[in-house]
């Protein structure tokens, strides 16, 4: 067994350890809006629940040399944001989105995605994922560092669902009509494999 401390690893080499080793992550489509109104969106896979009473979900959003994100910049701002599901359907172009643009430049124009208004809050989601949920910025923290903080921990509680009809049957979600699609390591996804049970011991 190797055994490593990431004080002797570079930034980049502890990168490649946590996202090689923990996987399948689940990828969220993430939509905001600016201060000027520009509807950005982007994919994030350091995702995922941190409740359910109430809903909560989380999102780890990286700065670049201490840039944030303009994710974070517009959640932080606003306090809203729309988490789509990303799907073998909609993947391709998601991918697009994770493109650096500009503040004033869509990701959503770029990637031909259509915007779709939310009911509860002022900023669209998109039509192309079966399901998204509404979000309100619940909390948020800078972690890594007090001089240079390394990343915004977003925090969202979902204030409604939006679920395509027919994978909903009793309460439960079809998982192999939402086919959602988990990130690995490098350019690389995976699909759900085989799927099987295991009793929880009471
Ligand atoms: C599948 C996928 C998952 C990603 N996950 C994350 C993530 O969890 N955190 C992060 O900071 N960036 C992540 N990225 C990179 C961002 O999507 C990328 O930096 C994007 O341009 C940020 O957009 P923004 O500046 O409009 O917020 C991911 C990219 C891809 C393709």
């Amino acid at each position: 067994m190797l055994s490593i401390d990431p004080a002797s690893m570079s930034e980049r080499e502890n990168y490649k350890f946590l996202i090689g080793s923990i996987i399948p992550r689940p990828i969220a489509f993430v939509t905001t809006r600016s201060k000027d109104g520009v509807l950005n969106g982007a994919p994030f896979s350091y995702f995922n629940i941190v409740s359910s009473n109430p809903p909560m979900i989380s999102l780890s959003v990286q700065r670049a040399q201490g840039r944030q994100k303009d994710t974070a910049r517009n959640i932080l701002e606003s306090k809203e944001f729309v988490v789509h599901i990303v799907d073998e359907q909609n993947v391709e172009k998601i991918n697009k989105t994770a493109a650096s643009l500009p503040p004033d430049q869509s990701e959503i124009d770029l990637a031909q995605l259509t915007p779709v208004d939310s009911l509860k809050i002022s900023v669209p989601g998109v039509k192309e994922a079966k399901i998204r949920m509404e979000c309100s910025l619940e909390h948020s923290l800078e972690l890594g560092g007090i001089d240079s903080p390394g990343c915004d921990f977003i925090i969202g509680k979902v204030v409604q669902f939006h679920i395509q009809n027919d994978l909903y049957e009793k309460g439960r979600i079809d998982p192999r009509g939402l086919a959602a699609v988990s990130r690995l390591a490098g350019n690389h996804y995976a699909k759900i494999g085989d799927i099987f049970e295991i009793e929880r011991p009471k």
